[in-house]
């Protein structure tokens, strides 16, 4: 591995949003490390980026297992010399139901999955986005984190725990020059959290997963942008 290689590393990168984004960061010579709960969908996204030319290395890892995580940060730090993106993306829904329907079951694994999980990937990884000359740290919200709905119960409040951490996490880090937070919030697309939500909707009225990995992109890149002439 070449010291100018970039390293991006996604939750959730094996379908939906986070493959999308990790399609086209291989066309931007990112090499992607990939997590997800299944191999299965993580062979498809390696497939579909090494077909456009770039190179992932594939962590199967149940982000519920919060105690690893830890350990995990440790392995990843053994292997690579930084992390210029990280995208907290992973989330996991469940089913839409009355909140005191909820069993602990359901609601320890969306926590978990969508909240618990980050804050130890972001704290264990911490070290190697300083390592890197800029990097980009991407917290991926739902407009529900601002406006919860009745019976979103857990997946509503995960993603409001998450939105408040992103928050924090962007103003105690204003004066850490290299890690940009983006706090992105993609429009309604036809995946399967989308899918499980709203079953039979048109799914011809949504954004594409594509496109708006596209948006996050220009974003990404503006507010850069604006962050340079800051500090010029
Ligand atoms: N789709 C929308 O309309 C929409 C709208 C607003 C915000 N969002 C946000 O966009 C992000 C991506 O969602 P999506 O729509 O692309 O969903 P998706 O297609 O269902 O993908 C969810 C991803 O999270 C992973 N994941 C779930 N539970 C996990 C666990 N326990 N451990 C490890 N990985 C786990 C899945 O991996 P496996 O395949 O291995 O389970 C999958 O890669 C989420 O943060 C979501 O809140 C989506």
């Amino acid at each position: 591995m070449v010291e100018s290689q970039k390293y991006a590393l996604i939750t959730g990168g094996s379908r939906g949003f986070g493959a999308s984004f990790a399609c086209l960061l291989a066309q931007k010579g990112y090499h992607l490390i990939l997590l997800s709960k299944q191999k299965k969908g993580l062979t498809e996204t390696d497939d579909q980026v090494r077909k456009l030319g770039g190179n992932a290395t594939l962590i199967p890892f149940d982000l519920r297992n919060v105690d690893l995580i830890d350990a995990l940060a440790f392995s990843i730090a053994e292997r690579f010399p930084h992390i210029d993106l990280l995208m907290l993306n992973a989330a996991y829904l469940g089913q839409l139901r009355p909140l005191t329907h909820i069993t602990n079951e359901f609601w320890d694994d969306c926590i978990s999955t969508n909240l618990t999980s980050h804050f130890r990937l972001l704290r264990g990884l911490e070290p190697l986005l300083k390592k890197a000359p800029q990097s980009d740290l991407i917290f991926v919200n739902d407009a529900l984190a601002e406006n919860p709905q009745p019976f979103w119960g857990p997946y509503a409040i995960s993603k409001a725990g998450f939105l408040a951490m992103a928050h924090i996490y962007k103003a105690e880090t204003t004066s850490v020059t290299n890690i940009n937070t983006h706090i992105f919030t993609p429009n309604p697309m036809p995946t399967h959290l989308r899918d499980k939500a709203m079953p039979g909707e048109d799914k011809n009225a949504l954004a594409s997963c594509d496109e708006e990995a596209l948006r996050l992109w220009t974003e990404m890149q503006n507010t850069t942008m604006k962050e340079l002439k800051k500090t010029a």
